[in-house]
């Protein structure tokens, strides 16, 4: 059977690196709704599952979670555009302090139509928490309150994200040979 790994060129972000960011978030988001009763984390599906259930398990305060299914990717490293709910939230989150919790913000369009979204619904707060950003990429302006790290203009797998549905069991974020989407930038 193949192994994963054997497809990787380089980790970007290692796991002890991912797991002190991501306690460091957590105690930022702690301060800053100590105030607040309520906290509600929306999990972007599905690259935010592994950053969320860390996040979650960070957090010592009481929070309560719900997940929405947004697709803005076909097969392939470059976005449709279009961004569509596949799944959504079970509970209404009118009055709630929301915190959408989101894997990589690329061109600003599934967090910029999420916001909108959401926003509608009437929540007592709305904030966006993301693991990773990549800012030369961004096409469309969102107000981003929690970034995990900046990246560089690359594609990446691990720790959620996928190319094609695999690599997202990986614990690290890295990038992939070239070999393995080669066949992707050679179409027209
Ligand atoms: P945006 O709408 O262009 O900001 O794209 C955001 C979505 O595209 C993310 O939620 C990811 O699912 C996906 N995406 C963007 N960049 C990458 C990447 O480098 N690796 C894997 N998925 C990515
Ligand atoms: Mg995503």
């Amino acid at each position: 059977m193949r192994n994963l790994n054997d497809d990787i060129a380089r980790v970007l972000i290692d796991e002890q690196t991912l797991a002190a960011r991501i306690r460091a978030l957590a105690a930022q988001i702690e301060a800053d709704y100590a105030e607040m009763d309520d906290l509600h984390l929306i999990c972007v599906l599905k690259g935010a599952y592994l950053f969320l259930g860390d996040l979650s398990r960070a957090l010592t305060r009481p929070h309560s979670l719900d997940f929405m299914g947004i697709s803005s990717y076909g097969r392939g490293i470059t976005s449709s555009g279009a961004v569509q709910i596949i799944l959504d939230l079970k509970k209404p989150i009118d009055n709630r302090h929301v915190l959408i919790v989101e894997d990589i913000i690329d061109s600003g369009r599934t967090l910029a139509y999420m916001h909108r979204n959401l926003s509608a619904r009437g929540p007592a707060s709305l904030r966006i928490c993301t693991l990773l950003n990549k800012p030369a990429r961004r096409e469309v302006a969102v107000d981003v309150d929690y970034v995990g790290f900046d990246i560089p203009d690359e594609f990446v797998v691990g720790y959620g994200l996928d190319f094609d549905e695999l690599y997202r069991n990986l614990p690290f974020i890295a990038v992939l040979k070239p070999e393995m989407f080669a066949h992707l930038l050679n179409q027209p």
